[in-house]
């Protein structure tokens, strides 16, 4: 099955555009009761058009602020951010509207991206099936379950059509086998998009989390940052083919190795 994340035409600006986001020397501080606080320190990152990357820290170091700044969510203090167009989001919590059901939240983000609304209904049923929730249209939230309405959350995250899809921890919540059938989901949906050559429009992800399995199990670079200030402090490629497992040794091999360096970095930071 051919499947296409967008049905709009973007192959004309597809030469001109080197990154899918573009963070450069970015600063963030946050005003607290001592001042103020620095929360990133001058953190440059590149993510190239199709790549997976993964942000990868401590809890409290920094990776949602990051996020959010390349979402255009919150400005840096100093730096610039720049997006290949308006990224996509998706967080831990659904954020779904409980009065809708699975089909109308997509809808309602396919309204707002212009889709004309005699075309939603089909590509709403289109996108429920590529998260694999063929039949989930009349579904009320509250009928769904955990892992199920992250599914509703992802579908609603690619009808923006985005070239940049932002994830924060969006599978900490769930079981570890639901999040287990999810991260092939994602890895299934990235690949098929990028399938197509740089022409197709392809799909690049920037995916938060703590969890160093769930780090190498799905991107091509892992990026490290330390705590407070959060600054790259190293990344890794990771050439295993996709689809990988959570339990592949080469996966747990390197997850090992990452682990050492984030303990590392955890130590340093509860010197401070
Ligand atoms: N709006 C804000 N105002 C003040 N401080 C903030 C604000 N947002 C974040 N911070 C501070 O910035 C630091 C980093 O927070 P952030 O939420 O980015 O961490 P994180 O790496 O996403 O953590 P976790 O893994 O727990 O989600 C924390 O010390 C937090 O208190
Ligand atoms: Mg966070």
């Amino acid at each position: 099955m051919a499947i296409t994340i967008g049905t709009s035409a973007r192959a004309e600006d597809r030469t001109a555009v080197e990154y899918a986001a573009r963070i450069e020397r970015v600063s963030k501080s946050f005003a607290g009761p001592a001042g103020q606080q620095l929360v990133l320190d001058d953190i440059s990152l590149d993510v190239a058009p199709g790549e997976f990357v993964t942000l990868l820290g401590a809890s409290g170091c920094g990776k949602s602020t990051l996020l959010n700044l390349v979402a255009g969510l919150d400005r840096p203090s100093s730096g610039a951010i720049a997006t290949d167009g308006r990224p996509a989001l998706m967080f831990q919590e659904h954020a779904l509207f409980p009065w809708l059901t699975a089909g109308k939240n997509i809808e309602l983000a396919l309204r707002l991206r212009g889709v004309p609304k005699a075309d939603r209904r089909d590509e709403a049923e289109r996108l429920l099936e590529l998260v694999r929730l063929g039949g989930a249209y009349g579904k009320r939230v509250h009928e769904l379950s955990g892992g199920m309405r992250q599914r509703v959350a992802m579908a609603r995250a690619l009808a923006q059509d985005s070239r940049l899809l932002l994830m924060d921890e969006p599978f900490a919540a769930l079981d570890a086998i639901t999040r287990d059938v999810l991260h092939g989901e994602l890895t299934r949906i990235w690949e098929t998009a990028n399938s197509g050559g740089p022409a197709a429009g392809g799909l690049s992800v920037l995916f938060v989390t703590h969890n160093v399995r769930e780090a190498v199990r799905l991107a091509q670079r892992v990026v490290l940052l330390s705590s407070r200030p959060g600054r790259i402090a190293r990344e890794w490629t990771v050439g295993m083919p996709q689809p990988r497992r959570i339990e592949d040794a080469a996966v747990a091999e390197l997850s090992l190795e990452i682990t050492e360096q984030l303990r590392g970095e955890i130590r340093r930071h509860g010197q401070h």
